[in-house]
């Protein structure tokens, strides 16, 4: 089984920016950790982070056909992007949205996902934990198929 890992806008910046928030580790660390448990649980993850909205959507439509799931953290573009959204809506594909923060204790601007309504569910405030829990959930679903 495959499942993609994809990074939206800022997580690049993961270890420096607003640590109380976000942690102080890397996205490459996190990466790391979310491939080696993916391995030791018969998954291959795939990882993807991309500050550019265009190519994060260009990446899903590439590689929908290949994976059985995608985890997605798309940063702020969780608010605002409709064409992000309208990609996941048209991809078909179970896609789980991830956020480290817990958006809904935040800033009033945070509350609203665009991308909660094509999502097959959402994960927040969990930290780094919330992605193992997300790959969990593909591995559960696909053992109960
Ligand atoms: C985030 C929350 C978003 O509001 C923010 O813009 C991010 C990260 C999170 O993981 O908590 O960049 O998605």
């Amino acid at each position: 089984m495959k499942i993609l890992i994809v990074n939206g806008p800022n997580l690049n910046a993961l270890g420096q920016r607003e640590r109380k928030i976000y942690g102080a580790e890397t996205l490459e660390e996190l990466e790391n950790q979310w491939i080696s448990y993916g391995a030791s649980n018969g998954v291959e993850v795939v990882v993807f982070q991309s500050n550019i909205e265009g190519e994060i959507i260009d990446y899903l439509y590439k590689m929908k056909d290949s994976v059985s799931g995608i985890i997605i953290n798309p940063g702020a573009l969780t608010h605002y992007s409709y064409s992000l959204r309208d990609c996941i809506s048209a991809i078909e594909k179970d896609v789980l949205e991830v956020h480290l923060s817990n958006i809904d204790k935040r800033e009033e601007f945070r509350k609203l996902s665009v991308i909660t309504p094509v999502s097959c569910g959402k994960i927040t405030g969990l930290g780094k934990e919330g992605y193992i829990l997300a790959i969990n959930y593909f591995i559960l679903k696909n053992e109960n198929k």
